[in-house]
């Protein structure tokens, strides 16, 4: 697709994922709105958008009125979640609201304001539970482990819904874990990566939780690269798709190439906590053959080079991600 002109909605637009996208969006000439809310606990971060050309719209998806936002896009990126499995737990009715009846909102928003714009939605593997089998294709069984897998199904359902009855192409991104520069890192909330790369940043030991847990960690460029690839192959619109990574590596293996990286780096192995472990979902890697085949997408960054990237992006940036 050219993107030049293009205008473009990515609600979410000022977290980690949302704010690489709109980079990627504006340097291809793309009219970027960002759509965010800035909720607390979150991705959203002021510095993520700097040096990117995005109008930035500070507004709650659950309040503000949509259709102004929508008006006029091609495309519509829609990453704003509430993403703490931990706060889904805590707080179910605020998880929902945001990742189930929100989209309903801007599903109905779309339709009068966008009616043709494509939709790529930002939905996850959360929601397979603890896998029955590896790789995890779309056909493996849905099994929410907790809240926050729930209401993700539910938002991507009602997208599918909206594909299936009005015709919208929708495309439905079930990511992994996803990393790079822009993730909080300034706790645990996120990410397992963001607090280790925020530990060996400032020279202190990181904890890994369990150790042999296999995760298929993709780089954000490769994320970015799926959402573009997403929008602009009409051959993807009505599917639900998983993306993968590079091969799986235990959590262990992943703290050992932090080690490499950066000598010196110590780390300690504990059991999971007892209120995260009724939610872990063990290991987990992806089989994406099917959006690999439709959209000639493949992630490029392999892990080792990826934590490098991140590390030599946030060393100068550091006290504004703390
Ligand atoms: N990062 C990952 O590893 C990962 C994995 C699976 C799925 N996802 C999905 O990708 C999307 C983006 O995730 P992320 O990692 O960038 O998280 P993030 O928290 O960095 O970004 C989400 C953004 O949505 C905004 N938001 C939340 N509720 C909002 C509301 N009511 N109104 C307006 N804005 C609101 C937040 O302020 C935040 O900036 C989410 O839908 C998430 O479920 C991410």
């Amino acid at each position: 697709m050219d993107w030049t002109g293009q205008r473009v909605l990515v609600t979410g637009g000022a977290g980690f994922l949302g704010a690489n996208l709109c980079h990627a969006l504006a340097a291809r000439g793309a009219k970027v709105t960002a759509l965010d809310g800035f909720l607390f606990g979150g991705g959203a971060n002021p510095t993520n958008l700097e040096g990117a050309a995005v109008e930035l719209v500070r507004a709650d998806i659950r309040e503000v009125d949509l259709r102004p936002l929508c008006e006029g896009s091609s495309v519509i990126f829609n990453l704003a979640a509430q993403t703490s499995h931990m706060g889904g737990q805590r707080d179910p009715l605020a998880d929902i609201a945001v990742n189930a009846v929100a989209q309903v909102r801007l599903i109905q928003a779309a339709r009068e304001a966008a009616p043709d714009a494509v939709v790529v939605h930002a939905s996850t593997r959360q929601f397979y539970g603890k896998p029955n089998y590896l790789p995890v294709d779309e056909a493996h069984p849905v099994a929410p482990p907790d809240a926050n897998g729930v209401s993700k199904f539910a938002g991507e359902q009602y997208w599918m819904i909206e594909h299936r009855t009005a015709g919208r192409p929708v495309v439905s991104l079930r990511l992994t874990n996803c990393y790079g520069p822009r993730l909080r890192i300034r706790d645990a909330r996120q990410a397992f990566l963001g607090i280790w790369l925020r530990c060996v940043l400032e020279g202190r030991p990181f904890e890994v939780w369990g150790g042999d847990q296999l995760r298929d960690m993709t780089y954000v460029d490769d994320v970015t690269d799926a959402f573009l690839r997403a929008a602009s192959t009409p051959a993807c619109y009505g599917n639900i798709y998983n993306i993968g990574g590079p091969p799986p590596a235990s959590l262990l293996e992943i703290a050992v190439i932090m080690q490499h990286l950066v000598p010196g780096t110590e780390f300690v192995t504990r059991e999971f906590p007892a209120d995260r472990k009724t939610i872990d979902i063990g290991s987990y890697h992806a089989n994406d053959h099917a959006f690999r085949a439709a959209s000639g997408w493949q992630p490029l960054v392999g892990l080792e080079e990826g934590i490098r990237r991140s590390l030599d992006w946030y060393r100068p940036r550091l006290a504004a991600y703390l």
